[in-house]
Protein backbone atom coordinates (compact mmCIF):
# COMPACT_ATOMS: atom_id res chain seq x y z
CA UNK A 1 0.00 0.00 0.00
CA UNK A 2 1.51 3.54 -0.67
CA UNK A 3 0.46 6.32 1.03
CA UNK A 4 1.47 10.20 1.43
CA UNK A 5 5.10 10.44 3.76
CA UNK A 6 2.92 11.91 6.48
CA UNK A 7 0.26 8.98 6.68
CA UNK A 8 3.26 6.56 6.65
CA UNK A 9 4.89 8.33 9.44
CA UNK A 10 1.80 8.76 11.60
CA UNK A 11 1.06 5.26 10.80
CA UNK A 12 4.55 3.98 11.66
CA UNK A 13 4.67 6.00 15.09
CA UNK A 14 1.44 4.86 16.60
CA UNK A 15 0.87 2.15 18.92
CA UNK A 16 -1.68 -0.58 18.06
CA UNK A 17 -1.77 -1.61 21.84
CA UNK A 18 -2.42 2.27 23.59
CA UNK A 19 -3.72 5.61 22.08
CA UNK A 20 -0.64 7.63 22.02
CA UNK A 21 -1.14 11.63 21.78
CA UNK A 22 -1.14 13.43 18.23
CA UNK A 23 1.57 16.23 19.65
CA UNK A 24 4.10 13.71 21.00
CA UNK A 25 3.40 11.21 17.80
CA UNK A 26 4.33 14.35 15.54
CA UNK A 27 7.50 15.37 17.43
CA UNK A 28 8.44 11.62 17.17
CA UNK A 29 7.21 11.51 13.81
CA UNK A 30 9.18 14.78 13.08
CA UNK A 31 6.31 16.24 11.78
CA UNK A 32 4.31 19.25 12.76
CA UNK A 33 1.32 18.88 15.16
CA UNK A 34 -1.11 20.21 12.41
CA UNK A 35 0.52 17.80 9.45
CA UNK A 36 0.49 15.10 11.93
CA UNK A 37 -3.22 15.76 13.09
CA UNK A 38 -4.74 15.87 9.45
CA UNK A 39 -2.75 12.97 8.44
CA UNK A 40 -4.21 11.04 11.20
CA UNK A 41 -7.95 12.26 10.39
CA UNK A 42 -7.00 10.93 6.63
CA UNK A 43 -6.05 7.45 7.97
CA UNK A 44 -8.87 7.12 10.10
CA UNK A 45 -11.30 7.97 7.34
CA UNK A 46 -9.41 4.79 5.65
CA UNK A 47 -10.38 2.65 8.42
CA UNK A 48 -6.53 2.60 9.65
CA UNK A 49 -5.99 4.51 12.69
CA UNK A 50 -8.60 5.16 15.68
CA UNK A 51 -8.82 8.93 16.53
CA UNK A 52 -9.36 9.74 20.30
CA UNK A 53 -10.40 13.09 22.08
CA UNK A 54 -9.72 13.87 26.14
CA UNK A 55 -9.95 16.48 27.97
CA UNK A 56 -7.24 16.85 30.38
CA UNK A 57 -7.50 19.17 33.42
CA UNK A 58 -4.43 21.46 34.87
CA UNK A 59 -4.40 22.37 37.95
CA UNK A 60 -2.15 25.46 39.77
CA UNK A 61 -2.38 27.76 42.60
CA UNK A 62 -2.89 31.40 42.40
CA UNK A 63 -0.72 34.02 43.72
CA UNK A 64 -3.03 33.66 47.37
CA UNK A 65 -2.85 30.14 46.86
CA UNK A 66 0.88 29.96 46.74
CA UNK A 67 1.35 32.14 50.07
CA UNK A 68 -1.28 29.85 52.07
CA UNK A 69 1.14 26.72 51.50
CA UNK A 70 3.85 28.08 52.87
CA UNK A 71 1.90 29.78 55.73
CA UNK A 72 -1.49 28.29 56.81
CA UNK A 73 -4.99 29.14 56.20
CA UNK A 74 -6.18 32.58 57.95
CA UNK A 75 -9.32 30.36 58.78
CA UNK A 76 -6.13 28.07 60.84
CA UNK A 77 -4.50 31.06 62.12
CA UNK A 78 -8.14 31.81 63.72
CA UNK A 79 -8.58 28.77 65.01
CA UNK A 80 -5.27 28.25 66.72
CA UNK A 81 -6.01 31.84 68.57
CA UNK A 82 -9.19 31.53 69.28
CA UNK A 83 -7.89 27.77 71.09
CA UNK A 84 -5.01 29.67 72.61
CA UNK A 85 -8.00 32.27 73.88
CA UNK A 86 -9.70 29.67 75.87
CA UNK A 87 -12.73 29.69 73.20
CA UNK A 88 -13.19 25.58 73.10
CA UNK A 89 -13.82 26.30 77.12
CA UNK A 90 -16.60 29.41 76.17
CA UNK A 91 -16.69 32.57 74.32
CA UNK A 92 -14.23 35.16 74.31
CA UNK A 93 -14.29 38.35 73.15
CA UNK A 94 -13.30 38.53 68.93
CA UNK A 95 -11.22 41.65 68.98
CA UNK A 96 -8.88 39.73 71.26
CA UNK A 97 -8.64 36.77 69.71
CA UNK A 98 -8.28 38.72 66.10
CA UNK A 99 -5.91 40.51 67.15
CA UNK A 100 -3.48 37.62 68.65
CA UNK A 101 -3.77 35.49 65.20
CA UNK A 102 -1.96 38.66 63.53
CA UNK A 103 -4.68 38.55 60.82
CA UNK A 104 -5.16 42.00 58.96
CA UNK A 105 -6.81 43.09 56.20
CA UNK A 106 -8.72 41.57 54.01
CA UNK A 107 -7.99 37.66 55.77
CA UNK A 108 -10.11 38.98 58.72
CA UNK A 109 -13.21 38.61 56.18
CA UNK A 110 -11.96 35.16 54.76
CA UNK A 111 -10.60 33.72 58.38
CA UNK A 112 -14.09 34.68 59.38
CA UNK A 113 -16.05 33.38 56.63
CA UNK A 114 -14.28 29.83 56.37
CA UNK A 115 -14.85 29.81 60.07
CA UNK A 116 -17.86 29.71 59.95
CA UNK A 117 -18.63 27.66 57.03
CA UNK A 118 -16.13 24.59 58.47
CA UNK A 119 -17.77 24.63 61.99
CA UNK A 120 -14.69 25.58 63.14
CA UNK A 121 -17.05 26.86 66.00
CA UNK A 122 -19.19 29.71 66.48
CA UNK A 123 -19.12 33.70 65.87
CA UNK A 124 -21.69 35.73 67.40
CA UNK A 125 -22.19 39.03 68.22
CA UNK A 126 -18.66 40.16 68.68
CA UNK A 127 -17.96 36.83 70.93
CA UNK A 128 -16.19 33.58 69.02
CA UNK A 129 -16.21 30.09 70.51
CA UNK A 130 -14.12 26.91 68.97
CA UNK A 131 -15.19 23.60 68.65
CA UNK A 132 -12.72 21.56 70.76
CA UNK A 133 -13.40 18.50 68.27
CA UNK A 134 -12.65 20.48 64.94
CA UNK A 135 -9.53 19.21 63.44
CA UNK A 136 -8.18 22.66 62.31
CA UNK A 137 -5.07 21.16 61.46
CA UNK A 138 -5.92 18.75 59.51
CA UNK A 139 -8.04 20.50 57.04
CA UNK A 140 -9.22 18.82 53.79
CA UNK A 141 -8.60 21.98 51.98
CA UNK A 142 -4.95 22.65 53.11
CA UNK A 143 -3.86 19.33 52.31
CA UNK A 144 -5.61 19.91 48.71
CA UNK A 145 -2.99 22.85 48.30
CA UNK A 146 -0.64 20.97 49.50
CA UNK A 147 -0.76 18.19 46.88
CA UNK A 148 -1.06 20.38 44.25
CA UNK A 149 1.90 22.08 44.72
CA UNK A 150 3.49 18.75 44.98
CA UNK A 151 2.04 18.06 42.13
CA UNK A 152 -0.22 14.84 43.30
CA UNK A 153 -3.61 16.53 42.62
CA UNK A 154 -4.75 13.27 42.21
CA UNK A 155 -4.16 12.93 46.10
CA UNK A 156 -6.27 15.31 46.75
CA UNK A 157 -10.34 15.34 47.58
CA UNK A 158 -12.49 16.92 44.52
CA UNK A 159 -14.76 18.63 47.21
CA UNK A 160 -11.95 20.54 48.53
CA UNK A 161 -10.30 21.59 44.53
CA UNK A 162 -13.58 22.85 43.76
CA UNK A 163 -13.45 24.85 46.79
CA UNK A 164 -10.09 25.89 46.72
CA UNK A 165 -11.48 27.12 43.09
CA UNK A 166 -14.67 29.10 43.94
CA UNK A 167 -11.76 30.97 47.03
CA UNK A 168 -9.87 32.32 43.84
CA UNK A 169 -7.06 29.83 45.26
CA UNK A 170 -7.14 27.25 42.33
CA UNK A 171 -7.05 27.95 39.17
CA UNK A 172 -8.23 24.63 36.67
CA UNK A 173 -7.84 25.26 33.06
CA UNK A 174 -9.09 22.53 30.28
CA UNK A 175 -7.02 21.05 27.53
CA UNK A 176 -8.41 19.20 24.79
CA UNK A 177 -6.01 16.04 23.84
CA UNK A 178 -6.28 14.21 20.34
CA UNK A 179 -4.37 10.85 20.47
CA UNK A 180 -4.37 8.02 17.80
CA UNK A 181 -4.09 4.06 17.97
CA UNK A 182 -4.10 1.24 15.39
CA UNK A 183 -6.79 -0.11 14.20
CA UNK A 184 -6.74 -4.21 13.20
CA UNK A 185 -6.53 -2.74 9.08
CA UNK A 186 -3.99 -0.75 10.22
CA UNK A 187 -1.38 -3.33 11.66
CA UNK A 188 -2.27 -5.63 8.55
CA UNK A 189 -1.38 -2.71 6.41
CA UNK A 190 2.22 -2.26 8.44
CA UNK A 191 2.75 -5.75 8.20
CA UNK A 192 1.57 -6.07 4.29
CA UNK A 193 4.11 -3.37 3.91
CA UNK A 194 3.69 0.57 3.53
CA UNK A 195 5.58 2.87 0.95
CA UNK A 196 5.62 6.58 0.61
CA UNK A 197 3.32 7.54 -2.48
CA UNK A 198 4.87 10.83 -4.11
CA UNK A 199 2.01 12.96 -4.45
CA UNK A 200 1.73 16.23 -5.54
CA UNK A 201 0.59 18.51 -3.51
CA UNK A 202 -0.30 21.67 -5.80
CA UNK A 203 -0.31 22.34 -9.16
CA UNK A 204 2.51 24.68 -10.51
CA UNK A 205 2.72 26.35 -14.21
CA UNK A 206 6.14 23.78 -14.61
CA UNK A 207 3.50 21.08 -14.11
CA UNK A 208 1.20 22.55 -16.55
CA UNK A 209 3.77 23.63 -19.12
CA UNK A 210 5.58 20.12 -19.11
CA UNK A 211 2.60 18.50 -19.56
CA UNK A 212 3.84 16.30 -16.51
CA UNK A 213 0.58 16.63 -14.50
CA UNK A 214 -1.27 14.62 -16.71
CA UNK A 215 1.30 11.49 -14.68
CA UNK A 216 1.98 12.71 -11.05
CA UNK A 217 -0.45 11.68 -8.02
CA UNK A 218 -1.78 14.57 -6.58
CA UNK A 219 -2.31 14.40 -2.87
CA UNK A 220 -6.35 14.07 -1.57
CA UNK A 221 -7.26 16.76 0.55
CA UNK A 222 -9.72 16.30 3.58
CA UNK A 223 -11.43 19.52 3.78
CA UNK A 224 -13.54 18.31 6.69
CA UNK A 225 -10.32 18.03 8.40
CA UNK A 226 -10.33 20.06 11.78
CA UNK A 227 -8.16 22.53 12.10
CA UNK A 228 -6.25 25.12 14.60
CA UNK A 229 -8.59 27.46 16.30
CA UNK A 230 -6.94 31.26 15.40
CA UNK A 231 -9.28 33.90 16.82
CA UNK A 232 -9.74 36.49 14.64
CA UNK A 233 -11.04 40.77 14.98
CA UNK A 234 -14.89 40.29 14.38
CA UNK A 235 -17.26 42.76 14.81
CA UNK A 236 -18.40 43.13 18.04
CA UNK A 237 -22.14 41.27 18.30
CA UNK A 238 -23.54 44.81 19.48
CA UNK A 239 -21.92 46.76 16.59
CA UNK A 240 -23.43 44.09 14.31
CA UNK A 241 -26.87 44.02 15.90
CA UNK A 242 -26.80 48.47 15.59
CA UNK A 243 -26.20 47.90 11.91
CA UNK A 244 -29.01 45.60 11.11
CA UNK A 245 -31.14 47.64 13.26
CA UNK A 246 -30.20 50.76 11.34
CA UNK A 247 -31.27 48.92 8.30
CA UNK A 248 -34.08 47.65 9.57
CA UNK A 249 -35.51 51.02 10.24
CA UNK A 250 -33.93 52.60 6.58
CA UNK A 251 -35.94 49.74 4.77
CA UNK A 252 -38.98 51.05 6.79
CA UNK A 253 -38.71 54.87 5.74
CA UNK A 254 -36.75 56.30 8.50
CA UNK A 255 -33.77 58.62 8.09
CA UNK A 256 -30.63 58.70 10.75
CA UNK A 257 -29.81 61.81 13.02
CA UNK A 258 -26.88 62.67 14.22
CA UNK A 259 -25.85 65.16 16.99
CA UNK A 260 -23.35 65.51 19.93
CA UNK A 261 -22.79 63.48 22.73
CA UNK A 262 -22.48 66.23 25.25
CA UNK A 263 -24.92 68.65 24.73
CA UNK A 264 -26.84 72.07 26.32
CA UNK A 265 -29.43 70.61 29.10
CA UNK A 266 -31.29 73.05 26.82
CA UNK A 267 -31.75 70.08 24.27
CA UNK A 268 -31.84 67.53 26.63
CA UNK A 269 -34.34 68.93 28.91
CA UNK A 270 -35.92 71.82 28.35
CA UNK A 271 -37.14 71.31 25.07
CA UNK A 272 -39.03 68.28 26.68
CA UNK A 273 -40.48 70.66 29.00
CA UNK A 274 -38.87 68.77 31.90
CA UNK A 275 -38.89 71.02 34.63
CA UNK A 276 -35.95 72.62 35.64
CA UNK A 277 -35.80 71.23 39.09
CA UNK A 278 -37.38 67.93 38.15
CA UNK A 279 -35.01 64.93 40.11
CA UNK A 280 -33.79 63.38 36.80
CA UNK A 281 -32.20 66.51 35.83
CA UNK A 282 -29.37 66.42 39.08
CA UNK A 283 -25.87 64.83 39.05
CA UNK A 284 -27.48 61.75 40.43
CA UNK A 285 -29.41 61.10 37.27
CA UNK A 286 -26.99 62.62 34.79
CA UNK A 287 -23.36 63.56 34.30
CA UNK A 288 -22.53 67.05 33.91
CA UNK A 289 -19.26 68.64 32.26
CA UNK A 290 -17.02 70.91 34.35
CA UNK A 291 -15.10 72.67 31.39
CA UNK A 292 -16.40 74.12 29.25
CA UNK A 293 -19.34 74.10 31.68
CA UNK A 294 -21.79 76.07 29.08
CA UNK A 295 -22.85 76.95 25.24
CA UNK A 296 -23.82 80.01 24.18
CA UNK A 297 -25.25 79.70 20.29
CA UNK A 298 -28.62 78.36 21.62
CA UNK A 299 -31.37 80.14 19.48
CA UNK A 300 -32.88 82.76 20.75
CA UNK A 301 -36.49 82.44 19.96
CA UNK A 302 -36.91 78.97 20.56
CA UNK A 303 -35.27 79.65 24.03
CA UNK A 304 -38.22 82.12 24.44
CA UNK A 305 -40.82 80.16 23.43
CA UNK A 306 -39.28 77.13 25.55
CA UNK A 307 -39.11 79.50 28.61
CA UNK A 308 -42.76 80.51 28.35
CA UNK A 309 -44.06 77.36 27.91
CA UNK A 310 -42.10 76.48 31.22
CA UNK A 311 -43.84 79.77 33.04
CA UNK A 312 -47.17 79.94 31.25
CA UNK A 313 -47.90 76.51 29.39
CA UNK A 314 -49.21 76.86 25.86
CA UNK A 315 -52.72 77.65 24.52
CA UNK A 316 -55.06 79.75 26.10
CA UNK A 317 -55.83 77.16 29.10
CA UNK A 318 -52.18 76.65 29.33
CA UNK A 319 -50.33 76.14 32.85
CA UNK A 320 -46.89 76.50 33.13
CA UNK A 321 -44.56 74.74 36.18
CA UNK A 322 -44.78 78.01 38.48
CA UNK A 323 -41.05 77.28 39.48
CA UNK A 324 -37.82 79.18 38.35
CA UNK A 325 -36.55 79.13 35.05
CA UNK A 326 -33.39 80.28 34.20
CA UNK A 327 -31.33 80.45 30.47
CA UNK A 328 -27.83 79.33 32.55
CA UNK A 329 -29.10 76.32 33.43
CA UNK A 330 -30.66 75.47 29.70
CA UNK A 331 -26.99 76.23 28.96
CA UNK A 332 -25.06 74.16 31.50
CA UNK A 333 -23.68 70.85 29.40
CA UNK A 334 -23.84 67.46 30.09
CA UNK A 335 -23.51 63.99 28.61
CA UNK A 336 -26.90 63.57 26.75
CA UNK A 337 -29.19 60.77 29.42
CA UNK A 338 -31.02 59.89 25.96
CA UNK A 339 -30.63 61.07 22.36
CA UNK A 340 -34.39 62.87 22.66
CA UNK A 341 -31.80 65.74 22.11
CA UNK A 342 -31.27 64.75 18.47
CA UNK A 343 -35.19 64.66 18.01
CA UNK A 344 -35.83 67.99 19.60
CA UNK A 345 -32.81 69.92 17.49
CA UNK A 346 -34.51 68.19 14.50
CA UNK A 347 -37.66 68.33 15.16
CA UNK A 348 -37.68 72.15 15.81
CA UNK A 349 -35.63 72.90 12.16
CA UNK A 350 -32.66 73.45 13.75
CA UNK A 351 -30.31 71.23 11.93
CA UNK A 352 -32.00 70.23 8.57
CA UNK A 353 -34.30 73.25 8.53
CA UNK A 354 -38.29 73.13 8.75
CA UNK A 355 -40.08 69.68 8.39
CA UNK A 356 -43.17 68.76 6.60
CA UNK A 357 -45.57 66.05 7.61
CA UNK A 358 -44.91 63.07 7.28
CA UNK A 359 -41.56 62.21 8.54
CA UNK A 360 -39.92 59.97 10.17
CA UNK A 361 -36.54 60.19 11.79
CA UNK A 362 -34.05 57.82 13.76
CA UNK A 363 -30.87 57.32 15.76
CA UNK A 364 -28.81 54.36 17.33
CA UNK A 365 -26.25 56.44 19.59
CA UNK A 366 -24.92 56.00 22.85
CA UNK A 367 -26.24 57.93 25.47
CA UNK A 368 -24.91 58.08 29.11
CA UNK A 369 -26.86 58.04 32.96
CA UNK A 370 -25.30 57.70 36.40
CA UNK A 371 -26.69 54.53 37.51
CA UNK A 372 -25.64 52.13 39.20
CA UNK A 373 -24.22 48.81 37.47
CA UNK A 374 -25.96 45.52 37.80
CA UNK A 375 -27.01 42.85 35.16
CA UNK A 376 -29.42 45.31 33.30
CA UNK A 377 -27.72 48.67 33.55
CA UNK A 378 -24.64 50.23 32.61
CA UNK A 379 -23.37 54.02 33.09
CA UNK A 380 -23.57 54.07 28.80
CA UNK A 381 -25.98 52.29 26.16
CA UNK A 382 -27.42 52.65 22.90
CA UNK A 383 -30.89 54.14 22.44
CA UNK A 384 -32.51 53.64 19.28
CA UNK A 385 -34.40 56.89 18.82
CA UNK A 386 -37.34 57.40 16.90
CA UNK A 387 -40.33 59.69 15.90
CA UNK A 388 -42.97 59.84 13.47
CA UNK A 389 -44.37 63.24 12.34
CA UNK A 390 -47.62 63.15 10.84
CA UNK A 391 -51.62 63.92 10.78
CA UNK A 392 -53.70 62.35 13.39
CA UNK A 393 -51.40 59.81 15.13
CA UNK A 394 -52.56 57.46 17.81
CA UNK A 395 -51.29 55.20 20.11
CA UNK A 396 -52.25 52.06 17.63
CA UNK A 397 -49.90 53.69 15.20
CA UNK A 398 -46.91 53.79 17.70
CA UNK A 399 -47.81 50.01 18.56
CA UNK A 400 -48.27 48.76 14.99
CA UNK A 401 -44.75 50.67 14.49
CA UNK A 402 -43.24 48.57 17.56
CA UNK A 403 -44.97 45.09 16.75
CA UNK A 404 -43.49 45.28 13.04
CA UNK A 405 -39.96 46.38 14.27
CA UNK A 406 -39.56 43.84 17.06
CA UNK A 407 -41.20 41.41 14.85
CA UNK A 408 -38.02 41.41 12.11
CA UNK A 409 -36.08 40.17 15.57
CA UNK A 410 -37.80 37.30 16.10
CA UNK A 411 -39.96 38.80 19.18
CA UNK A 412 -43.43 38.65 18.76
CA UNK A 413 -44.46 38.63 22.41
CA UNK A 414 -44.38 42.63 23.08
CA UNK A 415 -46.17 43.73 26.09
CA UNK A 416 -46.82 47.72 26.73
CA UNK A 417 -47.87 49.20 30.21
CA UNK A 418 -49.03 52.83 30.89
CA UNK A 419 -46.28 55.11 31.61
CA UNK A 420 -45.58 59.10 32.67
CA UNK A 421 -43.11 61.46 31.19
CA UNK A 422 -43.12 65.04 31.28
CA UNK A 423 -42.32 65.27 27.46
CA UNK A 424 -45.39 62.37 26.32
CA UNK A 425 -49.32 61.80 26.79
CA UNK A 426 -49.93 59.03 26.70
CA UNK A 427 -46.69 57.13 27.50
CA UNK A 428 -46.11 53.63 28.00
CA UNK A 429 -42.81 51.23 28.57
CA UNK A 430 -42.30 48.16 26.62
CA UNK A 431 -41.68 45.02 27.87
CA UNK A 432 -40.09 41.33 26.34
CA UNK A 433 -39.77 38.46 27.71
CA UNK A 434 -36.32 37.00 28.58
CA UNK A 435 -36.07 33.30 26.39
CA UNK A 436 -33.80 32.39 29.36
CA UNK A 437 -34.92 32.91 32.67
CA UNK A 438 -39.05 33.96 31.52
CA UNK A 439 -38.43 36.98 33.20
CA UNK A 440 -40.54 39.88 31.87
CA UNK A 441 -37.59 42.88 31.00
CA UNK A 442 -38.31 47.22 30.14
CA UNK A 443 -36.92 46.90 26.92
CA UNK A 444 -38.31 51.34 26.12
CA UNK A 445 -40.10 54.17 27.01
CA UNK A 446 -42.34 55.69 23.99
CA UNK A 447 -45.37 58.03 23.60
CA UNK A 448 -46.91 60.92 21.66
CA UNK A 449 -45.16 64.67 22.27
CA UNK A 450 -46.98 66.69 24.47
CA UNK A 451 -48.76 70.49 22.95
CA UNK A 452 -45.90 71.23 25.62
CA UNK A 453 -43.03 70.31 23.63
CA UNK A 454 -44.62 71.01 19.76
CA UNK A 455 -45.59 74.25 20.44
CA UNK A 456 -42.66 75.66 21.16
CA UNK A 457 -40.63 73.86 18.48
CA UNK A 458 -43.08 75.24 16.08
CA UNK A 459 -44.49 71.83 14.73
CA UNK A 460 -48.59 71.46 14.09
CA UNK A 461 -49.34 68.08 13.46
CA UNK A 462 -48.45 64.68 15.31
CA UNK A 463 -45.25 63.74 16.87
CA UNK A 464 -44.78 60.19 18.10
CA UNK A 465 -41.62 58.92 19.84
CA UNK A 466 -39.72 56.29 21.55
CA UNK A 467 -36.25 55.62 22.92
CA UNK A 468 -35.76 51.86 22.78
CA UNK A 469 -32.67 49.80 24.55
CA UNK A 470 -29.98 48.00 21.89
CA UNK A 471 -28.16 46.16 24.75
CA UNK A 472 -31.77 44.63 26.11
CA UNK A 473 -32.58 44.10 22.93
CA UNK A 474 -29.58 41.82 22.51
CA UNK A 475 -30.77 40.10 25.64
CA UNK A 476 -33.72 39.27 24.54
CA UNK A 477 -32.31 38.07 20.91
CA UNK A 478 -29.64 35.92 22.17
CA UNK A 479 -30.39 35.45 25.97
CA UNK A 480 -27.46 36.95 27.65
CA UNK A 481 -28.48 37.29 31.18
CA UNK A 482 -25.84 39.60 32.51
CA UNK A 483 -25.50 43.11 30.25
CA UNK A 484 -22.04 43.07 31.33
CA UNK A 485 -21.32 39.82 29.26
CA UNK A 486 -21.27 41.67 26.48
CA UNK A 487 -19.38 44.91 26.93
CA UNK A 488 -17.39 46.35 30.03
CA UNK A 489 -14.09 45.26 31.36
CA UNK A 490 -15.74 42.32 32.48
CA UNK A 491 -17.26 41.15 29.11
CA UNK A 492 -16.91 37.44 28.19
CA UNK A 493 -14.48 37.32 25.53
CA UNK A 494 -15.35 33.75 24.34
CA UNK A 495 -19.05 34.77 24.13
CA UNK A 496 -18.21 37.52 22.06
CA UNK A 497 -16.37 35.12 19.65
CA UNK A 498 -18.63 32.11 19.08
CA UNK A 499 -22.17 34.16 19.20
CA UNK A 500 -23.57 33.40 16.02
CA UNK A 501 -24.97 36.79 14.43
CA UNK A 502 -29.37 36.20 14.42
CA UNK A 503 -30.95 36.67 10.74
N1 LIG B 1 -36.32 59.67 26.36
C1 LIG B 1 -37.02 58.50 26.78
C2 LIG B 1 -36.06 57.61 27.61
O1 LIG B 1 -34.89 57.79 27.53
C3 LIG B 1 -37.54 57.71 25.63
C4 LIG B 1 -38.62 58.45 24.92
C5 LIG B 1 -38.33 59.17 23.80
C6 LIG B 1 -39.91 58.40 25.42
C7 LIG B 1 -39.33 59.88 23.14
C8 LIG B 1 -40.92 59.07 24.76
C9 LIG B 1 -40.61 59.80 23.65
O2 LIG B 1 -36.49 56.74 28.33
Amino acid sequence: MKLPQAQVAVLQTADADEPRRIDEVADEADLKPEAATRAAFELEADGLVAVTEATLEHYELTAEGRQYVYESLPEQDLYEAAVDAGADEGAVSMGQVIGASGLDGPAVDIALANYNRKGYGAIDSGEITADPDADAGGDSEMFALEAVADGRVEDADAEALSQLERRGLLAVSEETVRSVQLTDDGVTALMGGVGTAETVDRLTPELLTSGEWEDVEFTEYNVAADAEDVPHGKEHILRQTANRVKDTLVGMGFQEMEGPHVDAQFWINDCLFMPQDHPARTHWDQFALSAPDEIDDLPEDLVERVRSAHLEGVGPDGEGYHSPWAEDVARGLDLRGHTTSLSMRYLSGHEIGELEPPERFFSVEKVYRNDTLDPTHLLEFFQIEGWVMAEDLSVRDLMGTFTEFYEQFGITDLEFKPHYNPYTEPSFELFGTHPETGEVVEVGNSGIFREEVLSPLGVDCDVMAWGLSLERLLMLMYGFEDIRDVHGTLCDLDLLRTTEVLH
